[in-house]
């Protein structure tokens, strides 16, 4: 049988492990498939460059549209990036007939509904488990390997360039900013690492894993995003005393009230196997109320790991592209008619355990006053942690006074109620600093 063509827009460092790995183990891979697959065009700015990398045999283009209007070309892989030029080919391959293959989590978590539905419209698959953690086969152990289950909740280390920032900060007890610029000398974290540090990148997989798990739409807009940047490495030793690493999770949860969607720095108890994922690896635990808890390990990143998702999205489409669109799994995991509306909720009616920080004045009746405040909004104390005084300052009477760091661990409680014992402590005088409070999941 004719192989299929695949035509690759954009020749970077995911393009070139795609062609590489494609073209490496072809013979077995057409064994697979049941047909050969073939890179017959690819598209790149820096045409010269591209055409070295995959010599003579290939069509390379500087515009991606002269692929798109290929009538031989069977499936488009986007490694592009962004939602700008990326969207408009996207859109305009599925309107000419092809499947799209894509690595774009930004793309799918914005604009997914609208791409999702003009793919169904015209019958073609748009794929993408090279998305949400590289190389590892999420998407797949969602939409099928899990299927069977009604999915209790995700929690996933879906970043790579901010766990191997917070993997430093522990290990050599540096500063977010010292570790930071490690990545970036490393090549870990890019120039702009914003969508990174900021958790945006995160939060744009654990909207994919959500919509799959829920049978939700992708809805970005309502995800919760905090990043890590505001992290001390203070608190990632008394985290460690308290028996806890902290680590960027990205969590989406099926409650009575609704569905959680968020991403923030958590404590995550030291036992547990993905506390110990280390630099710039991912990792991914599902609950599912058949199967337990399952987790999946791997790199989030890459040339190569992140082709090996590329491929199997292609091995997918040369497998199920004769088949009625009706009878293939569905983009989303759930067929489009049978979508559930549950909402996401807010963070302020998101139920979680936290880990404060008060740097106080070391005085008689403080730590009494701040239990006290957490006592009277019904919030139940876990641990707690005093440090020995450990600085004398002046005060504004110019007497000595002595402060120390309080730790609390608090059992579950819903944020709103935490956001405003939080607003009282604050104002107490003897509370010297901002209140650091940071997440808490037990994963359990
Ligand atoms: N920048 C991401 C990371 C990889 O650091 O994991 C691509 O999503």
């Amino acid at each position: 049988m004719k192989p299929i063509q695949v035509g690759l827009l954009g020749m970077g460092v995911v393009g070139s492990g795609t062609f590489n790995v494609l073209r490496r183990n072809q013979e077995e891979i057409k064994r697979r498939a049941g047909r050969g697959i073939e890179i017959t065009m690819v598209a790149d700015l820096d045409v010269a460059r591209a055409q070295s990398q995959v010599g003579e045999g290939v069509q390379v283009v500087s515009d991606a549209r002269a692929i798109i209007a290929n009538p031989d070309i069977d499936i488009v892989i986007e490694l592009i990036g962004g939602y700008g030029i990326a969207k408009t080919l996207v859109l305009e391959a599925i309107a000419a007939g092809k499947h799209v293959v894509t690595a774009n989590k930004a793309l799918l978590a914005v604009h997914g509904t609208e791409i999702f539905a003009a793919a169904s419209a015209k019958g073609v698959m748009v794929a993408f488990e090279a998305a949400v953690a590289g190389g590892i086969p999420i998407i797949k152990a969602l939409r099928e390997g899990l299927t069977a289950n009604s999915i209790q909740w995700i929690a996933g280390i879906i970043n790579g360039t901010t766990n191997f920032i917070l993997s430093e900060m522990r290990d050599k007890g540096i500063d977010f900013a010292v570790a930071l610029k490690q990545a970036q000398a490393l090549g870990y974290a890019e120039a702009d690492p914003t969508f990174d540090i900021e958790g945006v990148d995160a939060a744009h997989k654990a909207t994919l894993m959500s919509a799959i798990a829920f049978g939700i739409p992708v809805q970005f807009d309502k995800a919760y995003v905090e990043g890590i940047t505001q992290l001390g490495a203070a608190d990632i030793k008394y985290a460690e005393q308290l028996g806890y690493r902290i680590k960027l999770l990205g969590i989406t949860k099926r409650t009575p009230a609704g569905i959680e969607l968020r991403v923030h720095p958590s404590l995550v108890p030291t036992k547990r196997l993905i506390a110990n994922v280390e630099g710039a690896m991912n990792a991914v635990m599902v609950q599912g109320d058949a199967v337990g808890t399952t987790l999946y390990y791997g790199k989030g990143a890459g040339s190569e790991p992140t082709a090996s998702a590329v491929i199997a999205d292609l091995v997918d489409i040369t497998r199920l592209h004769t088949a009625d669109p009706l009878n293939r799994v569905p983009h989303l995991a759930f067929q489009p008619n049978a979508m559930s509306d549950l909402h996401v909720l807010p963070m302020s009616d998101v139920v979680t355990s936290y880990y404060l920080r008060l740097r106080v004045a070391d005085q008689a009746g403080v730590l009494a006053k701040v239990t006290g405040l957490l006592a009277e909004a019904g919030i139940s104390i876990d641990a707690v942690l005093q440090r020995e005084a450990d600085e004398v300052v002046s005060d504004a009477a110019n007497t000595s006074v002595p402060q120390t760091d309080v730790i609390i661990l608090t059992h579950d409680c819903v944020e709103a109620k935490m956001n405003a014992a939080l607003v009282q402590m604050q104002a107490l005088s003897t509370v010297l600093e901002p209140i650091t409070r940071i997440r808490k999941e037990e994963l359990a």
